[in-house]
C-alpha cells in the first residue's frame, strides 16, 4: 500500500511539475507585413499563417502604435476558408511608424502561444524595438497553479476512464457469477458498482473543472476570472470546450445504460429469487450501449490533443482509441483484479479460492496479452508520428518523456509476462496444493497498478508538451527551448529550410519574464562537411528577444547552432544546439 501511494504521490508531483502555459505547439510560418520588415503603404490588416490549426477565442491580435494606441479595427478572426491563419483589420492610412503586433492564440491541440512582433510603414520611426515588451511583460494572469491543475485534472480523467473499461471489461468478459460462490460475487459486485461510480464521479468532476481551468490558461487570466459566463461560453466554443462538453454528455448515458444493464443483475435477486437468478447476465443490450458509449469516451481525448492535431487525423484518432481501449482493458482490468476480484474471495478457504480465481486469472491474461499487444503497436505507431526519427527523440523534451514513459513500461510488462508465464500455470495448479499463490498474485498485481499509476502521470505530462518532430524541426520550423547561464532560451529557426531564416533567440528568467541580455551572437557550423563556423550578430527585437536574418544555412543537414549571450556587459554564457535542417 505505501508502494502504491508513493507512485501516486511521484505521478502526481510530475503533473504539478508541469509549465503553467505549456509550450506552444502552434508556430508562425509567416506573417504579413513580415516580421520587421518595412512596407512602404499602410496595409489594410495584419494576418499570421501558423503551423497548425489555432483558435483565436481567447486573446487574437492586438495592434499598437509606438505610443500604445490601438490602430487595429474589430474582431480578430480566422482567415475565410482556413483554420491555420488569423487576421484583424487595421484603422486605414496609418502614420508612417513603427507598430507593434501582440498576439495570442490557441494551438488545435488546446495550448496556448503569446508573443509580439513589429512591423514598419515607410521606415522604422524612433523606436524601432515598437512596444513588444510592455506587451510582453504584460498582463498574463494565468500561471503555474492554473496550469498544474489543468495537468492533475488530466491524469484523473484518464485513470477514471481506464477504471471505467477496466469494470466493463470484467463484467462482460472476466467475471462468471455463475461459478462463483453467492457471497464472494456479492461482494465482488458491491466493490465493482462502488468502483465504477466512484470512477465515473472522478471522471464528471474533472472535466467540469477543466472547463475553467482550460479558460484560465487560454486566456492568461486568474482561476478566479475563469467561471464568468463569458469564458466559459468561449471555452465551449474551443475543440477542447466542445470535446469536454461531449464527454460530460457521454458520461450522462453511459450512467443511464449502466443503471438500467444494472437492474437485471442485481444481486439482491440473486438473493430472493437463488439460484434461477444466478445465470443471470447483465442485460445484453444495455451493455452493449454502455459498451458503445465507453469506446467513444476513451477516443475523446485524442480528439481534443495531438491525434486531433496532427494529420492524418482519424487514422490517429483511431489509433489513439484503440491505445487507450488497450490500457482500459489491461491497467483498468488489473485494477479491478486487485481492488474487487482479489478481496472478495477473502472469506473463503486457500484452496477454494485458488479454484474460484484461476479462470478469473486466465481469462483476464489471455485479454491482457492482446490488450498488450494493442498498446505497443498503436504506442509505437503515435510515437513515429509526433517523434518520427531516433535524433528527434533524443533531443527534445518530448522524446526524452516518452523514454521515461517506456522506462516505467519495461518493467510494467515484465511483470505482466511473470504473471502469464508463471502465476496463472501455478494458480492452477493450486488449487489441489493449498492456494500458495494468491499472495504472490496480489503482490505482482499491486506493484503492476503502481507502475501504470505513473505511466499515465508521465504520459500526462507528455501530451502538454509540444511533439518532438515540431520541437526538432523535423516537419517545418525548429523549435527548442534550453539553457543559458542562468536563463531559459527559446530558439525558434524558421523556416529551417535552406535560404534565408530567421532564427529567433528568446531569453527569459524561471519566472517566465523576459530576462536582461546585453547582446547575442550565434556561430553557425555544420561540422560533416566542415562548413563554418559562420559568426552573425542578432539584431534586438524586445527584452531578451533577439533576431538574427540571413542565408547562412545553405545546406542540408545537421547543423550546430552556438549561442552566445551577455546578461552582463562583462560576462559572456553559451550553449549549444544540434538542428536538422530541411530542403
Ligand atoms: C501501460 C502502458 C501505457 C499506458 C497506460 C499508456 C497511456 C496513454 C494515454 C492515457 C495516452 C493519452 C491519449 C490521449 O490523450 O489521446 C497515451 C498516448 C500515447 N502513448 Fe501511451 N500508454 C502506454 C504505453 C505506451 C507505449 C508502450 C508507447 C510507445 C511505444 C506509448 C506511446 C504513446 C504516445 C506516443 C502517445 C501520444 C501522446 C500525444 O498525444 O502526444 N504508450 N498513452
Amino acid at each position: 500500500m505505501t508502494r502504491f501511494l508513493s507512485a501516486l504521490a511521484s505521478a502526481l508531483v510530475l503533473i504539478l511539475l508541469t509549465p503553467g502555459v505549456a509550450a506552444a505547439h502552434a508556430i508562425i510560418d509567416r506573417t504579413e507585413p513580415g516580421i520587421d520588415k518595412v512596407v512602404e503603404e499602410s496595409p489594410k490588416k495584419v494576418v499570421m499563417f501558423f503551423s497548425e490549426p489555432i483558435e483565436v477565442t481567447f486573446g487574437g491580435l492586438r495592434v499598437v502604435d509606438t505610443r500604445g494606441r490601438r490602430v487595429d479595427e474589430g474582431a480578430t478572426q480566422l482567415v475565410p476558408g482556413r483554420d491555420d491563419a488569423a487576421e484583424v483589420a487595421l484603422r486605414r492610412d496609418l502614420p508612417n511608424g513603427t507598430y507593434t503586433v501582440g498576439w495570442r492564440v490557441v494551438s488545435a491541440d488546446g495550448h496556448p502561444i503569446e508573443e509580439a512582433f513589429v512591423f514598419h510603414i515607410g521606415a522604422p520611426g524612433k523606436n524601432p524595438l515598437g512596444l513588444t515588451d510592455e506587451i510582453l511583460s504584460g498582463d498574463s494572469g494565468s500561471g503555474r497553479v492554473e496550469g498544474s491543475l489543468l495537468g492533475a485534472t488530466r491524469w484523473l480523467t484518464y485513470l477514471a476512464l481506464i477504471l471505467l473499461a477496466g469494470c466493463l471489461v470484467f463484467v462482460v468478459g472476466i467475471w462468471d457469477r455463475t461459478t462463483v460462490p453467492p457471497d464472494v460475487s456479492e461482494f465482488f459486485e458491491r466493490r465493482l458498482r462502488r468502483l465504477a461510480s466512484s470512477a465515473w464521479v472522478v471522471a464528471l468532476f474533472a472535466t467540469a473543472w477543466s472547463l475553467p481551468l482550460q479558460g484560465a490558461v487560454a486566456g492568461g487570466l486568474p482561476l478566479s476570472d475563469a467561471f464568468s459566463v463569458d469564458v466559459l461560453g468561449g471555452v465551449a466554443e474551443t475543440r477542447f470546450g466542445a470535446v469536454a462538453l461531449l464527454r460530460l454528455g457521454l458520461l450522462g448515458a453511459v450512467a443511464a445504460c449502466g443503471f438500467i444493464a444494472w437492474r437485471k443483475y442485481s444481486l439482491a435477486e440473486l438473493r430472493t429469487v437463488g439460484a434461477a437468478a444466478r445465470g443471470r447476465q447483465p442485460s445484453p443490450a444495455g451493455l452493449t450501449l454502455a459498451g458503445t458509449l465507453l469506446i467513444v469516451l476513451l477516443v475523446t481525448p485524442g480528439l481534443a490533443g495531438h491525434p486531433g492535431a496532427t494529420p492524418p487525423v482519424w487514422l490517429n484518432i483511431f489509433a489513439d482509441g484503440l491505445h487507450m481501449m488497450g490500457v482500459g482493458v489491461w491497467i483498468g482490468g488489473l485494477a479491478v483484479l486487485l481492488i474487487a476480484a482479489l478481496p472478495a474471495t477473502g472469506s473463503i478457504g486457500d484452496s477454494e479460492r485458488a479454484q474460484v480465481m484461476a479462470p478469473v486469472v486466465q481469462r483476464f491474461s489471455d485479454l491482457a496479452v492482446v490488450a498488450v499487444a494493442a498498446i505497443i503497436v498503436t504506442g509505437v505507431y503515435a510515437s513515429w508520428i509526433q517523434v518520427g526519427s531516433l535524433s528527434a527523440l533524443t533531443s527534445a523534451t518530448y522524446g526524452w518523456v516518452l523514454l521515461a514513459k517506456l522506462a516505467v513500461f519495461v518493467p510494467l510488462v515484465a511483470l505482466g509476462a511473470f504473471n502469464q508465464r508463471y502465476v496463472k500455470p501455478r494458480l492452477e495448479s493450486d488449487g489441489r496444493r493449498g492456494g500458495a499463490t494468491l499472495p504472490m498474485l496480489r503482490r505482482v498485481v499491486r506493484l503492476e497498478v503502481a507502475l501504470a499509476l505513473v505511466v499515465v502521470g508521465v504520459t500526462s505530462f507528455l501530451v502538454n508538451l509540444p511533439p518532438a518532430k515540431l520541437e526538432t524541426g523535423a516537419s517545418g520550423p525548429f523549435i527548442t527551448d534550453t539553457r543559458i547561464g542562468d536563463y531559459n532560451l527559446n530558439v525558434l529557426v524558421d523556416p529551417n529550410t535552406i535560404g534565408e531564416n530567421q532564427i529567433h533567440l528568446t531569453a527569459t528568467k524561471a519566472s517566465g519574464e523576459p530576462a536582461r541580455i546585453f547582446g547575442m551572437r550565434v556561430e553557425l557550423s555544420m561540422p560533416s562537411e566542415q562548413i563554418g563556423p559562420l559568426p552573425v550578430r542578432g539584431r534586438r527585437l524586445a527584452k531578451g528577444h533577439y533576431v538574427i536574418q540571413g542565408r547562412q544555412l545553405s545546406v542540408e543537414g545537421e547543423w550546430r547552432l552556438e549561442v552566445f549571450a551577455r546578461p552582463s556587459r562583462f560576462e559572456e554564457v553559451t550553449t549549444a544546439i544540434d538542428l536538422q535542417v530541411g530542403p
